[in-house]
């Protein structure tokens, strides 16, 4: 996340993630599940810009940037402007803690894919809580900060931390992951979307669980080799169910040769990690060309 301040008003560049690693380890009594995931934040962001209301109105303006592929583009009609987006929740919750009197006005300029696997929202709501911490110099610490991203959705924590971490609970237990090189990613999201909570409902708790350690062992050691081998997401049997797209990506990355392949999240965005940067562009060239949707070569966040 990169927080400029401009005098007047206040710029957020949030990212969006991928989930290396993703295993339900029981179904809670809240409908939620317990997991162990490991994320890794990358270089496709959003821009959430920030400027202080002193009349005390909180509203909203969305745009998709200029230049999203068509397929994004088709998602504007989704896009997020309405009183349930996930900034807007994150500034008016801000608000009724601390009791602060005035309101902001708010602008999203979006470039991550929604209902992707991608986390564009709860990387949305996190940004707004720092932008309104900033901008109100509320001087919130932390784990402030932290508790409320919890209440605000499972993977908002995540981004407050700012870097790859194991997440645990229902997510927001974030276990930060320490300095990471640069993984180079080719990221496909196709035409149509999953709902999250449609994916758990049909997924189930794997009887042989898989732990996070093997892989977290191969990233620390930069053995990318192991690391794209040991890739693991847990809901990506059930997305395969809800989406045809999930197989038909599979089928697209399997013809490079990357060093693995998966769904992030709850789908329905597809990935592969790649052995270098140029490779990673030359992939996402090829499967742009093959009609599935948007494509993008990508890093982990420095
Ligand atoms: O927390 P968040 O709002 O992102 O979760 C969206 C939905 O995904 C939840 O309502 C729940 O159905 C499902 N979910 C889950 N277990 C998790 C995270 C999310 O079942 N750990």
């Amino acid at each position: 996340m990169h927080v400029h301040w401009h005098g007047s008003h206040i710029e957020v560049w949030t990212p969006a993630k991928l989930n290396l690693f993703l295993e339900l380890l029981a179904k809670r009594q809240d409908g939620y599940h317990e997991l162990e995931t490991l994320m890794v934040p990358i270089t496709l962001y959003d821009t959430l810009y920030f400027r202080d209301e002193a009349r005390g109105q909180i509203g909203i303006t969305c745009e998709l940037a200029a230049g999203c592929s068509e397929q994004t583009a088709l998602a504007a009609e989704a896009l997020p402007e309405g009183t349930d987006n996930s900034a807007l929740k994150a500034v008016r919750l801000v608000r009724e803690r601390t009791g602060h009197q005035r309101g902001c006005q708010l602008h999203l300029v979006k470039r991550i894919p929604l209902a992707a696997g991608l986390a564009g929202g709860s990387s949305d709501a996190a940004a707004a809580l720092v932008a309104a911490n900033l901008g109100w110099q509320l001087g919130l610490s932390q784990a402030e900060l932290m508790s409320l991203a919890g209440e605000l959705g499972s993977d908002v924590p995540f981004f407050l931390s700012q870097q790859a971490a194991v997440c645990r609970g229902r997510g927001e237990r974030v276990a930060p992951f320490g300095p990471l090189g640069s993984l180079h990613f080719v990221v496909a999201r196709p035409p149509a979307g999953l709902s999250t909570a449609d994916v758990y409902r049909a997924s189930r708790v794997a009887e042989q669980r898989r732990s996070v350690e093997p892989l977290a062992s191969a990233l620390r050691g930069g053995d990318l080799v192991t690391v794209g081998r040991l890739l693991h997401n847990q809901l990506q049997t059930p997305a395969e169910e809800l989406s045809p797209w999930i197989r038909r990506l599979d089928r697209e990355f399997a013809r490079h040769d990357l060093l693995g392949h998966q769904m992030s999240g709850s789908g329905t965005s597809y990935f592969g990690l790649a052995r270098h940067a140029r490779q990673a562009r030359r992939v996402a060239a090829a499967i742009q060309a093959r009609g599935v949707g948007s494509v993008y070569a990508v890093r982990t966040c420095r």
